[in-house]
């Protein structure tokens, strides 16, 4: 009967909602479009991350048309950081596709919205409940945590069985009249308070009489995840050229339109952990004239499925008189104001501003 007790528990956790709520920018003036930006933001990123760019985003780009509009290279650089990027890409794409059917604005209904490019369930639903007040679940990790602890189930939380299990539960537990505020309310529960392996703060729960893990102590065990399968490790050269000039200009390259980190620009780099004769030959080929290399600290970035090792040269370059397709050369400025540069290459973008 435990689940007629976390229904019963319900206004006791839109009560603590209110009370505890923290104050963040897109709750100020919870627009649809507003709303779905900070939700598409902060799957995968963690909320302190989100904040300066959902800001600088929506400066930038207040409304469907502005994102519709905006260059995809200008684009990316407001993503930068928040890795993941192909959210950034398929926001666009439903901006478009929303002006494209002639309207301004998102559509209103869940399943409406769930038929636009990179709107799955939980955004659908965390829009249409919470602009909408649509009686629709909306379930993320910190939701599926919360749940598998209330109810002491050990079920993957990941496995098709268990999120059609939570998932159902979640929309049992969904009120009529207060959708939006429920589902904000169990995933504020799951940030802020019901968190992760053994840091449960079960004392400032409302839900702690009749949580089945706290009873049983079994909170740090739960959710239950199967784990991921292991990533494939690449190694890479990384190579920071600098121009002898004033002021200097470092190569960097555009990736290809498709695949990992697609459009967003990069230091060159190579496959392998390349020695100093290859990479003066790979150089050499290019068209690249340098004198001495030097080595620099290796680095590591792990993406879902992959996890990149990283070797490195620095060396300055002759300013080349043609560059391969692709290339370009620019300031620490440009680099800063126009080229999104993802995270995997923090290690080396660290080295260029604080070194060079
Ligand atoms: N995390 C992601 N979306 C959220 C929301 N709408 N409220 C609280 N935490 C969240």
């Amino acid at each position: 009967m435990s689940e007629q007790k976390i229904k019963d528990t319900v206004p006791a956790l839109l009560s603590w909602y209110e009370l505890h709520a923290r104050l963040l920018p897109w709750r100020q003036n919870p627009t649809p479009y507003r709303v779905w930006i900070s939700e598409i933001m902060l799957q995968q990123t963690r909320i302190e991350a989100v904040i300066p760019h959902y800001h600088a985003f929506v400066t930038r780009m207040p409304n469907l048309r502005a994102l519709a509009e905006i260059e995809e290279t200008e684009l990316l650089k407001f993503w930068e950081g928040l890795g993941y990027y192909s959210r950034a890409r398929n926001l666009q794409k439903a901006a478009k596709t929303v002006l494209a059917n002639g309207k301004e604005d998102l559509p209103e209904t869940y399943a409406e919205l769930l038929k636009l490019p990179g709107i799955g369930e939980y955004t659908a639903g965390a829009v249409a409940s919470i602009c909408f007040n649509e009686c629709v679940p909306a379930v993320d990790g910190n939701v599926l945590r919360v749940l598998a602890r209330l109810t002491g189930d050990d079920t993957d939380v990941l496995s098709p069985e268990g999120k059609k299990k939570f998932t159902a539960l979640a929309k049992r537990l969904v009120p009529r009249d207060a959708a939006g505020k429920f589902n904000q309310a169990v995933m504020e529960l799951g940030e802020t308070v019901c968190l992760p392996n053994t840091a449960p703060k079960c004392e400032k729960c409302p839900f702690s009489e009749v949580c089945v893990a706290h009873r049983k102590g079994s909170a740090a065990e739960l959710p239950v995840r199967k784990k991921a399968k292991k990533r494939k490790i690449e190694l890479r050269t990384v190579l920071v050229l600098k121009t002898n000039e004033t002021p200097a200009r470092f190569l960097i390259h555009k990736r290809p339109q498709k695949g990992l980190l697609a459009n967003l620009f990069e230091y060159p780099n190579v496959d392998g952990t390349l020695t100093e004769e290859k990479t003066q030959a790979f150089l050499a080929n290019m068209g690249v004239k340098v004198n001495a290399l030097h080595e620099l600290e290796t680095a590591k970035h792990v993406f879902t499925h992959i996890e990149w090792h990283m070797s490195g040269y620095f060396a300055i370059i002759e300013t080349p008189k043609a560059l391969p397709d692709g290339y370009c050369l620019a300031t620490k400025e440009e680099m800063a104001q126009r080229y999104a540069i993802p995270s995997a290459f923090r290690a080396f973008t660290k080295f260029i501003n604080s070194k060079l």
